[in-house]
């Protein structure tokens, strides 16, 4: 439906992207995609982009001189389309303090892990090797620093005693195709907003609970999480 007008920016797989693309059909989530824009040209995201009827654009980093130029090739096509915000959806460019202080607190990023643990690449392998129980994702708006900026939303999963960097990897993407839409939601809703560079939600009822991993074997029916058995007001 309409509503907020997004643009997402990506670089490969775009499950992502195809987890917005989902939310956007739905009949109540208010936000659209107005544009998909890849520095590959063979990006599979931009295929399910295609499928969806969304517009795509390919702009290829190694056509512009510098940073600076590819900057403002995006910033123009992003203006072009009227984007309210911009999801970084697995873009493997770094882009540049100026493109950010523009696009500020209408840029985010999902990143898989619970940050400020694990920035940069490889963070499943990183989880898996510290052997760390809990790891997950996290949407965050994005500041110039990789991977730092105010948090919007987190999901967490358990790290399981057999997991290799694929098997966590792959229960965090589940959280992720989670985790973006909402994130997505809240801002589209007005009920994210960045205070003292933290993020403040409005009008969601927050839930107190513990999640355990491992289960502690000696409870009743074992479980990741213990609710405790009130919502705050
Ligand atoms: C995701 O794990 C995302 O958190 C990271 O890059 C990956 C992109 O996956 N930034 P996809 O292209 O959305 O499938």
């Amino acid at each position: 439906m309409a509503g907020l007008r997004l643009a997402v920016l990506i670089s490969g797989r775009g499950s992502n992207l195809q987890a917005l693309i989902d939310a956007c059909a739905r009949e109540d989530y208010p936000a659209e995609i107005v544009l998909v824009i890849s520095n590959k040209a063979d990006a599979q995201g931009l295929q399910r982009a295609r499928d969806a009827g969304i517009a795509t654009l390919t702009i290829n980093h190694k056509d512009y001189a510098d940073r600076k130029a590819f900057d403002d090739a995006v910033d123009a096509a992003l203006k072009d389309a009227k984007a309210g915000l911009v999801c970084l959806a697995g873009f493997m460019r770094l882009l540049g303090e100026a493109f950010v202080e523009r696009w500020r607190d209408r840029l985010i990023n999902i990143h898989p892990s619970l940050l400020p643990a694990f920035k940069g690449l490889a963070t499943q392998a990183r989880a898996v090797d510290a052997g760390v129980r809990v790891s997950g994702c996290t949407v965050h708006f994005v500041r110039a620093a990789m991977d730092d900026g105010p948090i919007i939303v987190q999901a967490a999963v358990p790290v399981l005693a057999d997991d290799d960097a694929d098997a966590l990897a792959a229960r965090i993407l589940k959280a992720e195709h989670k985790a973006y839409p909402l994130a997505v939601r809240l801002i589209a809703e007005g009920r994210a907003r960045v205070v003292n560079e933290r993020v403040v939600i409005d009008g969601v009822k927050p839930i107190e609970g513990v999640m355990l991993n491992p289960p502690d074997p000696a409870a009743k029916r074992p479980s990741l999480f213990e609710f405790f058995e009130r919502q705050r007001d």
